[in-house]
C-alpha cells in the first residue's frame, strides 16, 4: 500500500542515481567531452543535440529545449507518473521506499486501493481453483491443453466460480469496498438484482502491468462438454483507471523478467499462446489483449528490446491484423530497430505449433519471417501489374501515405529509395517529401532563449550547477529583507543546501517539481558557467555580499525614511546605526583586500 513518498528519501534517490546509467540504458549515448551525447529521443533528428551531463545530474536537448534530471527523464520517456517514476528508479537503485503513512501523494490517490483489491481478487480466484469443488472442471480443461500446474501457477491462472456474489461476498462486505469492486471492473454495478460478479465461471488469466501489479483479467470460458459456448470466449476487464487496453501487452512482466536475455520480443494473438510458448521455453511472446497492436504498443516493445517478430495465423483474419500492426509499427521504425512479420501455416496458432514443433523447430521459423519493408511491398504489390506503367502508379500512390508515417527520417529515406527502384522511377520523383511528423508528445516549442544574467539567477544558476560550493563559503552573508526577484529562491537554496550539503542538483531541482518555478530552475541549471571550481566559489561569494550589500543599502534607506518622518523606533534605530558601522567597516575591508 502506498503513502507518502518522504522528501529526504527522494534526495537519497536522487544522489544515488546516475542520469547517464539511467538513460543510457534506453538511449544510447556516446561520451563527448565532460558530458554524453545522443540523438534526441524526444523529436526527429539527425544530428545529435542531446547532451546528458553527469556533473549537474541533467539533460538537456539544444534542438528542442526538452530537459530534466533522470526522474523528469523516465517520467517523460516510460510516461510514468511521478510516484511510478520514483518506484522505478528506486527499485533500480536496490533502495526500499520508506511510504509514510497517511494521504497518497500520486495524482490518483484511488488507484493505490484498485491495485490492492485486484491483487486480492486475483489471489482468491487462484485459490478456488485449488480448492472449489467445481474448479475440477477448470483443471481438467488446463491439463487437457497440456498446460502444467507449474506454468499455471506462474502466470496466476485462477478459477471465477459459478455464481452471481462470489467476489462481492469475499471482498465487497467491508465500507467502500464494493464500489472499488465496481471501479475496478470486477462487479457490475447495475443488475436487475443490484450488482453482480463480472466473472463467473470461468478460467481466470490475470493480467500484469510492466512492474506485475495485476491490473485486469482475461475470463475464459469453460468448454462445456457439448462444445456449445454459453458466452463469449473471453470476456475481459473493461478500462479502469489502472488498465489500458492499448497500451498494456500480456505476458511482458514475465518476459522483461528474463533479465539480459531478453533480446526480441515475439507478439502473438492469445494469451494463451503466450502461456503455451512459455512452457516450451519460448519466454519472450507477449500478446495485444483482443485489440489491434497499437502505435503505444510499438513505443513499449521498442523500449524494451530492438527485436520484434509479429506472430500471426494465415488466415484472413491473422492477415488483417497483421497489416494494422504494420501500420501501426511505421511510426516507431528507426535505423537500429527491426520488425518482422511471420505468418503460420492455416489453421495453425503458435499454441498448436509450439506443441507439435518444440521450442527449436519454432524459433527456425523465424528466418522465414518477412522484414516489415518486404511485407509492405510485397503485399501492396500483389494484386498489381508491376510491368506496366499503370501498376507501378498505383503501387506508388498506396505507398505514400504509409511512407508518410515514418518520422525517422533515414529509415523513410530508406523505404522511399525502395519504393522508386521497384516502381522505376527516381527518388525525387516520387514528390516532396513531407515533413517528418513529430514523435513527440508534448512539443517544449522552440529552443529557450537564455536568461538574462542578474546577479541573483547568476547565484542561483552557481548553486544549482555546484551545489557542494555552498558548504565552501567563508561566510553567509545575510540576504533577508531584499525586494529582489528570486530572492526568496536564492535564500531557499542557501538554507537546503546548508542543513543538506550532501545534496546534489537533481535532488535540489527535483524539490522545485511543478511549481511555478520549476522552468525557471531549469534554465538556470543550463546557463553556462565559466571557470572552475575556485572561480566559481570566489564568483558565487562575491555575488551574494554585493546582493547583501543592496540588502543593507536598502534597508539602510528604508530606516533612514523612517528617521526622516520621525516614525523611527528604538530597536530600528540602533539596527540603523549597526547597519551603518557594518557597512563602514566592510568597505574598509574590501578596500585594503585590494579589490
Ligand atoms: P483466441 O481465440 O485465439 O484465444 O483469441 P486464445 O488466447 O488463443 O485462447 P484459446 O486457445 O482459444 O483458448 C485471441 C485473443 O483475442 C481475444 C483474447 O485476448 C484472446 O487471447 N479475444 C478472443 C477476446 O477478447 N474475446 C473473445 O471472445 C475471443
Ligand atoms: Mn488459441
Amino acid at each position: 500500500m502506498s503513502g507518502r513518498i518522504p522528501q529526504s528519501f527522494i534526495d537519497e534517490l536522487m544522489n544515488r542515481v546516475d542520469i547517464v546509467d539511467v538513460i543510457d540504458s534506453r538511449v544510447q549515448l556516446k561520451k563527448a567531452g565532460h558530458e554524453y551525447k545522443a540523438c534526441c529521443p524526444f523529436h526527429t533528428e539527425k544530428t545529435p543535440s542531446f547532451t546528458v551531463s553527469p556533473n549537474k545530474q541533467f539533460y538537456h536537448c539544444f534542438g528542442c529545449g526538452a530537459h530534466g534530471t533522470a526522474l523528469g527523464f523516465l517520467m517523460e520517456y516510460e510516461h510514468l507518473g511521478f510516484v511510478e517514476a520514483i518506484e522505478d528508479l528506486a527499485g533500480q537503485a536496490g533502495l526500499e521506499i520508506p511510504y509514510e503513512q497517511g494521504h497518497s501523494q500520486s495524482s490518483h490517490p484511488h488507484t493505490g486501493k484498485l491495485y490492492d483489491i485486484l491483487e486480492r481478487a486475483s489471489l482468491y480466484y487462484q485459490q478456488q481453483l485449488r480448492s472449489h469443488p467445481q474448479a475440477s472442471q477448470a483443471i481438467d480443461y488446463l491439463k487437457q491443453r497440456g498446460f502444467s500446474g507449474e506454468i499455471a501457477a506462474q502466470y496466476g491462472f485462477g478459477f471465477a466460480p459459478p455464481g452471481w456474489n462470489n467476489l462481492i461476498d469475499e471482498l465487497g462486505r467491508e465500507p467502500f469496498a464494493l464500489k472499488t469492486l465496481i471501479d475496478s471492473g470486477m462487479v457490475v454495478e447495475k443488475g436487475r438484482n443490484g450488482p453482480y460478479d463480472r466473472f463467473r465461471n470461468r478460467i481466470m488469466i490475470p493480467i500484469l502491468d510492466r512492474r506485475g501489479r495485476t491490473i485486469a483479467f482475461g475470463g475464459r470460458e469453460l468448454e462445456s462438454p457439448s462444445g456449445e459456448a454459453s458466452g463469449p470466449k473471453y470476456l475481459n476487464s473493461s478500462e479502469t483507471p489502472v488498465f489500458h487496453k492499448g497500451r498494456e501487452l500480456y505476458g511482458l512482466y514475465q518476459a522483461r523478467k528474463t533479465g539480459s536475455r531478453l533480446q526480441r520480443l515475439l507478439v502473438v494473438e492469445g494469451y494463451l499462446d503466450v502461456v503455451a510458448l512459455a512452457q516450451h521455453g519460448i519466454d519472450y511472446a507477449v500478446a495485444t489483449l483482443g485489440t489491434a497492436t497499437t502505435v503505444d504498443h510499438m513505443e513499449v516493445i521498442y523500449r524494451t528490446v530492438r527485436e520484434v517478430i509479429f506472430c500471426f495465423d494465415g488466415d484472413r483474419a491473422g492477415r488483417a491484423a497483421a497489416w494494422r500492426a504494420l501500420e501501426n509499427a511505421l511510426p516507431a521504425q528507426r535505423e537500429g530497430r527491426e520488425a518482422r512479420f511471420l505468418f503460420l501455416p492455416d489453421g495453425e496458432d503458435p499454441d498448436t505449433m509450439v506443441r507439435s514443433d518444440g521450442k527449436d523447430a519454432f524459433e527456425a521459423r523465424f528466418q522465414d519471417a518477412r522484414p516489415l519493408s518486404a511485407y509492405l511491398f510485397d503485399t501492396l504489390m500483389q494484386d498489381l501489374d508491376m510491368s506496366s506503367v499503370d501498376g507501378r502508379a498505383r503501387l506508388v500512390a498506396a505507398a505514400k501515405p504509409l511512407l508518410e508515417k515514418i518520422p525517422d527520417p533515414v529509415y523513410k529515406k530508406m523505404m522511399r529509395d525502395q519504393l522508386a527502384q521497384l516502381a522505376r522511377i527516381q527518388a525525387d520523383h516520387l514528390g516532396s517529401a513531407s515533413q517528418p511528423a513529430s514523435r513527440q508528445r508534448v512539443p517544449p516549442a522552440r529552443p529557450h532563449s537564455p536568461p538574462a544574467r542578474t546577479p541573483v539567477r547568476l547565484a542561483i544558476a552557481i548553486i544549482l550547477q555546484h551545489p557542494g560550493l555552498v558548504s565552501q563559503l567563508s561566510e553567509l552573508p545575510t540576504l533577508t529583507g531584499i525586494q529582489h526577484p528570486g530572492m526568496d529562491l536564492l535564500c531557499q537554496l542557501l538554507e537546503i543546501m546548508n542543513k543538506d550539503p550532501h545534496l546534489n542538483s537533481a535532488a535540489l531541482l527535483e524539490r522545485w517539481r511543478e511549481t511555478e518555478v520549476a522552468s525557471h530552475l531549469s534554465k538556470l541549471a543550463q546557463m553556462e558557467l565559466f571557470g572552475d571550481d575556485q572561480g566559481l566559489l570566489a564568483e558565487l561569494q562575491d555575488t551574494l555580499e554585493r546582493l547583501s550589500g543592496t540588502a543593507t543599502d536598502q534597508r539602510i534607506d528604508e530606516l533612514y525614511d523612517k528617521i526622516l518622518g520621525q516614525t523611527i523606533s528604538e530597536t530600528e534605530l540602533s539596527e540603523y546605526n549597526q547597519l551603518l558601522a557594518n557597512k563602514k567597516q566592510h568597505h574598509i575591508k574590501s578596500k585594503s583586500g585590494g579589490n
